[in-house]
């Protein structure tokens, strides 16, 4: 089963990701990890993406393309969650060739449905393990008294460059100019479905096992 979880940033697409990693064994496919990675190893690729991606803007499709191309063709298991791609009418397409030459079929497309005054304290209060990259969050689900990451025992916290008010703010208008329009692409196509993103990230797990489950 392959999946994409569309929503804006901060609907929830990487922790329900992570979730449906562990109970389905699924292949998390996040670009905007792919492109921290990129950025890390100081690649040209890297050097290239990270300005564009502190700002909030959108990478290149072409890069992106290139990044899930690559992954698709070289991996399989439980089916892939693509988070946080596509994000233009393009990926979208590019998507939908690749999987057909890979003899693969598109099952869900996923719409997280957030408050745009939600998103703001959960991408201001969200925090990662460097090590594991397990997500938190200071005041729903913050970092362990431990100061050990309860999945990997990492002690190492880290921040997202552009997880500020004033990226949100662009990653946002991004979204409504150049993935919003992807609702009614896959609804025309027969594959949307949405979840309530506001609800628990339990009550959001349910959801999503239940549209997975029909
Ligand atoms: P990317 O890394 O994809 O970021 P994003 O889409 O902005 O999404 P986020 O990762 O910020 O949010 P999320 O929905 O995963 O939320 P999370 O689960 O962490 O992209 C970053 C950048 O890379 C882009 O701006 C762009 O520059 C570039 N890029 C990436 N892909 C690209 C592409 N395809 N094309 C071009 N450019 C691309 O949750 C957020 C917080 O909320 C956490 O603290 C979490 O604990 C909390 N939370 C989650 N669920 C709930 C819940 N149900 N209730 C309460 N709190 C919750």
């Amino acid at each position: 089963m392959n999946i994409i979880l569309l929503g804006p940033p901060g609907a929830g697409k990487g922790t329900q990701a992570r979730h449906l990693v562990e109970k389905k064994n699924m292949i998390q496919l996040s670009t905007g990890d792919m492109l921290r990675e990129a950025k890390n190893s100081g690649s040209e690729m890297g050097n290239l993406v990270a300005e564009v991606m502190a700002r909030g803007d959108l990478v290149t499709d072409e890069i992106v393309i290139g990044l899930i191309k690559e992954k698709i063709s070289g991996e399989k298991g439980g089916g892939f969650i693509f988070d946080g791609f596509p994000r233009t009418l393009n990926q979208a397409d590019a998507l939908g060739k690749l999987l057909e030459e890979c003899g693969e079929n598109l099952d869900f497309v996923v719409e997280m449905k957030v408050d745009d005054d939600a998103l703001v304290s959960r991408i201001t209060g969200r925090s990662s393990c460097g090590n594991c990259g397990e997500v938190f969050h200071d005041i729903t689900n913050p970092w362990p008294a431990s100061g050990k990451c309860p999945k990997c025992f990492g002690t190492k916290v880290v921040r997202r460059a552009d997880d500020n008010e004033d990226s949100l703010r662009k990653r946002l208008m991004e979204y409504y100019k150049k993935t919003s329009s992807l609702i009614g692409y896959y609804y025309a196509k027969g594959d949307h479905v949405s979840v309530n993103g506001l609800a628990s990230v339990e009550e959001v797990q349910k959801s999503i096992a239940a549209v997975l489950d029909r």
